[in-house]
């Protein structure tokens, strides 16, 4: 089939065009490179499109020459929708809000969607399911939330096939470090390898449910091929916990130098622990085995050092996003 990845210059979106060509798919990509980078899809046949899904015209155009829609364009961190909630509001509720309506009307398409986990935001249950109660802290959460809902109430609505997989903390190769936003086992990764020193917010205890991106990859695929939908938001994450302490000593074991660690204050806002209840996805996935942790460290570790050895992951252009005033450590947020 040929599918549709909106964001699919970005880091899980770069792995997912890898992932659906290998499976025999076609695949096109539009994305506006406020994140994402065009060298992520270096190498790999994509019909590839600069672009905006706010832009009604052009994603109606990309979703009828598809079979299907894989929705992961967004402005993807808290900061930022912190420092303009309204362009965090129209790139993930409205934009997603556009690719919606774009497949009603060239008459349906299985639309795939990217909400978070950020969703469960204040609420400190663990682990989370899909059924506990959603309290953002943020627009971007906020945001999150709504496109979630849009593509759930389209399933009713107009019987669009959809799903709205909510992520947790995806992590692996092309996940940009270096910038205000990096997210958190990246940044740590980054300056490690360089041997500058890691901050950490807090003691290091928080602990997040991390997922690899070839898992996640392998999940969007299954989903794909076998047209899964579902009334309700599906967890994309299996349930596992590892403190950002763990991570860092098993960083500490894999590196020839020692790790440089600096703790400073916690983050207001920074949720402590987030884990995921994966009974839902492992009935929907039954045949989806994730990728152990260790393993996926063990190639992200070995990808940022080739970008390190090359210096060829290209700087996001800051004066694309915005004047932010945030602090330059690790993002825990997802
Ligand atoms: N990485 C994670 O841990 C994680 C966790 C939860 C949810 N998600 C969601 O998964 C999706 C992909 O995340 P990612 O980590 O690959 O982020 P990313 O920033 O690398 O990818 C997002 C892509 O969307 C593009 N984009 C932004 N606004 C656009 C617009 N208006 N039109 C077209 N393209 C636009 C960016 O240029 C970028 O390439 C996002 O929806 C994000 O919210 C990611």
């Amino acid at each position: 089939m040929r599918v549709l990845i909106t964001g699919g210059a970005g880091f899980i979106g770069g792995n997912l065009a890898r992932r659906l060509l290998a499976d025999g798919h076609q695949v096109s990509v539009l994305d506006n490179l406020s994140t994402g980078f065009e060298s992520n899809l270096d190498d790999i046949d994509v019909d590839f499109v600069v672009g905006s899904i706010l832009d009604e015209e052009l994603v109606t155009t990309m979703t009828a020459a598809a079979d299907a829609v894989v929705h992961l364009a967004a402005r993807s961190s808290v900061p930022r929708s912190l420092h303009n909630p309204m362009a965090t509001h129209q790139a993930n509720a409205l934009g997603t809000l556009n690719v919606l309506q774009s497949a009603v009307k060239v008459g349906g398409r299985h639309v795939i969607v990217a909400s978070s986990s950020s969703v469960y935001g204040a609420n400190e249950e663990l682990p989370k399911r899909e059924s506990s109660a959603t309290r953002p802290m943020s627009p971007y959460a906020a945001s999150k939330l709504a496109a979630e809902s849009y593509a759930l109430a389209y399933q009713t609505s107009f019987g669009l096939p959809t799903l709205a997989f909510r992520l947790f903390n995806v992590f692996g190769p092309l996940q940009a470090a270096g910038h205000v936003y990096a997210a958190v086992i990246p940044a740590f990764v980054d300056s490690a390898l360089r041997g500058e020193t890691i901050t950490v917010h807090g003691d290091g205890t928080q602990s997040r449910d991390f997922t690899n991106v070839a898992t996640v990859c392998e999940t969007i695929s299954s989903a794909l091929e076998r047209e899964v939908t579902s009334p309700d938001p599906v967890n994309l994450a299996f349930g596992s916990r590892v403190e950002l302490n763990t991570v860092l000593a098993l960083m500490a074991e894999r590196i020839d130098h020692p790790l440089v660690i600096e703790n400073t204050d916690n983050r207001v806002g920074d949720v402590p622990h987030s884990q995921a209840d994966p009974t839902l996805l492992r009935s929907l996935f039954p045949d989806v085995t994730p990728i152990d942790f260790e393993v996926g460290l063990d190639q992200t570790i070995e990808w940022m050092q080739s970008v390190i050895d090359t210096e060829q992951q290209p700087e996001i252009d800051l004066s694309n996003l915005d004047d932010v005033d945030v602090s330059s450590s690790a993002s825990l947020d997802s």
